[in-house]
């Protein structure tokens, strides 16, 4: 049984994220989606929150071989500890490379069998990032097109 990790801020997730989840879902056996533990005091959801609303999104796109899990400390000790190597990330464009190379080749330095998969979203999300769709929602703008339907309520319930 192949396993893969998708880790991740997920503040809040995007259908960005989603698409990613279903291409890996379709590609292992089982996937977990971890969310990281916030060293960033400015994240908007707290862990329970972005934990249900990824298995929302999760669960009304059907997926039925994908959990949602949280991690704190190092990627690649929760990898083990799920019982996976293989680490999958999104990449929507080119300026998401240099950061993304980085990462995967520490990750393997400190586990040299860690390995990372990069998936390309469709290119309607090349442009859809956490950070505009809060700052978009903010202000009043429209997001229903860039985050599932429980993303949209839970955005407006929030008062920032
Ligand atoms: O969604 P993000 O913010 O791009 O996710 C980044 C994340 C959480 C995957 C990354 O910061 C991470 O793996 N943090 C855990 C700490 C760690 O292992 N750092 C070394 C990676 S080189």
């Amino acid at each position: 049984m192949k396993a893969a990790i998708f880790p991740g801020s997920f503040d809040p997730v995007t259908n960005g994220h989603l698409d990613v989840i279903k291409r890996a879902a379709k590609l292992f056996d089982r996937l977990v989606v971890l969310v990281a533990i916030n060293e960033n005091k400015n994240a908007l959801f707290t862990m329970d929150e972005k934990k249900f609303l990824l298995k929302e999104a999760c669960s009304s796109a059907g997926l039925k071989n994908v959990e949602v899990s949280g991690f704190e400390g190092l990627l690649v000790d929760a990898v083990k500890n799920f019982g996976a190597s293989v680490i999958i990330r999104g990449l929507r464009a080119l300026s998401d490379f240099e950061f993304e190379f980085q990462m995967a080749l520490m990750n393997r330095e400190l586990d040299e069998t860690c390995e990372t998969i990069f998936l390309m979203p469709s290119p309607e999300y090349s442009f859809t990032s956490s950070r505009m769709i809060k700052e978009i929602a903010k202000y009043g703008g429209d997001i229903s097109a860039f985050v599932p339907s429980a993303v949209i309520d839970a955005l407006k319930r929030k008062k920032y």
